[in-house]
C-alpha cells in the first residue's frame, strides 16, 4: 500500500469504543495496523475490533477505565505482550460535562474530567513510553481548542486539556533527540453522538467536523510528526487573534454563547 505509513505498526487507541476513536480504529486498520482499542464498553469495543478485522487489520479489545492507573498499565503490557511492540499510543479518549462553574451542585464532574483526560494520558503514556523509545514511536494526544482558550461552560473539561497540553509538550521537550514524537491536536466541534448528547438542538447550528475527517487529519499529523494542529479556519482564527487581542476574544466567547450546552 503505497499510502498506508502506518501498516504492521502497533497502534494502541483509547476511547476507541465509538466517535473519533472508532474512526481512527477504521482508518488505521485500512492501512493494515495492528490495533489496541481501550474503553470501558467491552461489547462496543469488541464489536469494533471485529469491524476492524474484517478491514484486514489485527484487532485487540482491552477493556480499560482509564482512571485507574493499574488498568492502564495491564492495557499497554498486554498490548506488548501481544503484538512484541508499541510504535504509537493515541490517547483520545476524553469526556465533559459541560456546565458553568458557579451552576455545579458538587465538584465530582471536575474531578472526573481530570482523571480521565489528563491522568488517563498521564498513565498511558508513563506505561507505554518504554516501548515507545525502542521503537522510537510516536505519541499523540487529542485535545480541544477548550486547551487553549477559556470557553465558558467548560471549566473542568478545559482545565484537564491545558493540564494534558503542558504535560505532552514538556514531555516533548523531554524526549527531544530520543526518536519519539509527539503531536497534539487541538478540535473544534466534532459531530459525534457525545457533542449531539451534550448540546442537544443547539448541535445541529454548530459548524462541526465529521469524525471519520477529524480522524485522517490526527492521522496525517502523526504521520508526519508535526508537533501542534488547531482544526479548523475557524479555530485557528480564534486561537491566532487570542494571541493579539485576549480582552476581543473573551467579550466574543462571553457575550455570543458560541457554544451553549445543556443545563
Ligand atoms: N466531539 C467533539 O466535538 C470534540 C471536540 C473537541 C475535543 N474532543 C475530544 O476528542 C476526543 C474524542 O471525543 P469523542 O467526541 O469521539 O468522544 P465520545 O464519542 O464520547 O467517545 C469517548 C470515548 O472515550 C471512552 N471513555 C470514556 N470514559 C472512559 C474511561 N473512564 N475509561 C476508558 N475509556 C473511556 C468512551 O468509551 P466508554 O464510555 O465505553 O468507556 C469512548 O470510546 C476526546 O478527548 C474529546 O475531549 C471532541
Amino acid at each position: 500500500m503505497a499510502d498506508a505509513p502506518f501498516r504492521e505498526h502497533v497502534v494502541l487507541i483509547t476511547g476507541a469504543s465509538r466517535g473519533i476513536g472508532e474512526q481512527l480504529a477504521y482508518q488505521l486498520a485500512e492501512q493494515g495496523a495492528w490495533l489496541a482499542l481501550a474503553a470501558r464498553s467491552s461489547e462496543a469495543l469488541e464489536a469494533v475490533a471485529a469491524a476492524c478485522r474484517t478491514r484486514g487489520a489485527r484487532a485487540l479489545a482491552v477493556p480499560t477505565d482509564l482512571r485507574d492507573e493499574a488498568q492502564c498499565r495491564h492495557l499497554v503490557e498486554h498490548t506488548v505482550s501481544e503484538y512484541g511492540r508499541l510504535d504509537m499510543l493515541i490517547n483520545n479518549a476524553g469526556m465533559g460535562f459541560p456546565r458553568r462553574f458557579e451552576a455545579l451542585s458538587d465538584l465530582s464532574t471536575i474531578r472526573a474530567e481530570i482523571e480521565l483526560n489528563y491522568l488517563g494520558t498521564v498513565y498511558c503514556t508513563y506505561y507505554a513510553l518504554p516501548y515507545l523509545k525502542r521503537s522510537r514511536g510516536r505519541i499523540v494526544g487529542v485535545n480541544s481548542f477548550g486547551g487553549l482558550l477559556g470557553l465558558p461552560g467548560t471549566a473542568g473539561y478545559n482545565a484537564s486539556k491545558h493540564a494534558m497540553r503542558g504535560f505532552l509538550n514538556t514531555l516533548r521537550t523531554e524526549l527531544h533527540g530520543s526518536g519519539v514524537s509527539v503531536s497534539i491536536t487541538y478540535l473544534s466541534a466534532v459531530r459525534t453522538a457525545r457533542l449531539q448528547e451534550v448540546m442537544g438542538e443547539q448541535a445541529r447550528k454548530v459548524p462541526a467536523l465529521d469524525p471519520a475527517r477529524c480522524a485522517s487529519l490526527i492521522l496525517r499529523q502523526a504521520a508526519r510528526r508535526r508537533r501542534e494542529q488547531v482544526l479548523t479556519l475557524s479555530g485557528k482564527t480564534l486561537v491566532w487573534l487570542n494571541g493579539w487581542a485576549p480582552a476581543l476574544v473573551e467579550r466574543l466567547l462571553a457575550s455570543t454563547a458560541l457554544i451553549s450546552y445543556r443545563e
